[in-house]
């Protein structure tokens, strides 16, 4: 389940794409580099979720909440020391409030969500060159789905 995108534009079509098809309750994991295009993909998420706000990284906030239709709360956890602190940002909450949570470097709680019960989908992006980007689903029942759903 792999896309290749050639500009940062075309990430954020993607990610718009991804977006409009994203549900209430949503966990989405993206993985890759500093630079890969975590926030960049995020921005077009937001989109397909009928969000207008200019989204940015939320590094020093570790959250950002973007109401829409679905409200969307996006996180960064580059600088979480422990995945358990997730839960102390209110992660629990912004699901119970129907929200798609999305997460830069969400790598560092997938053990624990999993651990926890939790379906994910998990989206790895990976700088091929300047302009180009591999940008992959994971092959987990909710990527599986959101892939079927892509495909038609
Ligand atoms: N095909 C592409 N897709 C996404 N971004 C691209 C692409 N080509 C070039 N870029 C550039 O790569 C950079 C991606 O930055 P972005 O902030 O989205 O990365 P990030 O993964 O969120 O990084 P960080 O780990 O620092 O949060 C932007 O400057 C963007 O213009
Ligand atoms: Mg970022």
């Amino acid at each position: 389940m792999e896309f290749q995108t050639n500009s940062k534009i075309e990430t954020v079509k993607l990610g718009n794409k991804i977006g409009a098809l994203l549900k209430s309750g949503d966990i989405l994991i993206l993985e890759g580099d500093l630079g890969a295009g975590k926030t960049t993909f995020t921005q077009g998420l937001a989109k397909g979720l009928g969000i207008d706000d200019y989204v940015k990284s939320p590094t020093f906030t570790y959250v950002m909440e973007y109401r829409g239709i679905i409200p969307l709360y996006h996180f960064d956890l580059y600088r979480l020391r422990d995945p358990e602190e997730l839960y102390d940002l209110g992660f629990e909450d912004f699901i119970d409030q129907g929200g798609v949570l999305v997460m830069e470097w969400g790598s560092l709680v997938e053990d624990m969500l999993s651990n926890d019960g939790y379906e994910y989908i998990k989206i790895s992006l990976l700088k091929t060159g300047e302009n180009t980007r591999t940008v992959k689903i994971w092959d987990t029942p909710k990527g599986q789905s959101l892939y079927k759903e892509l495909s038609r």
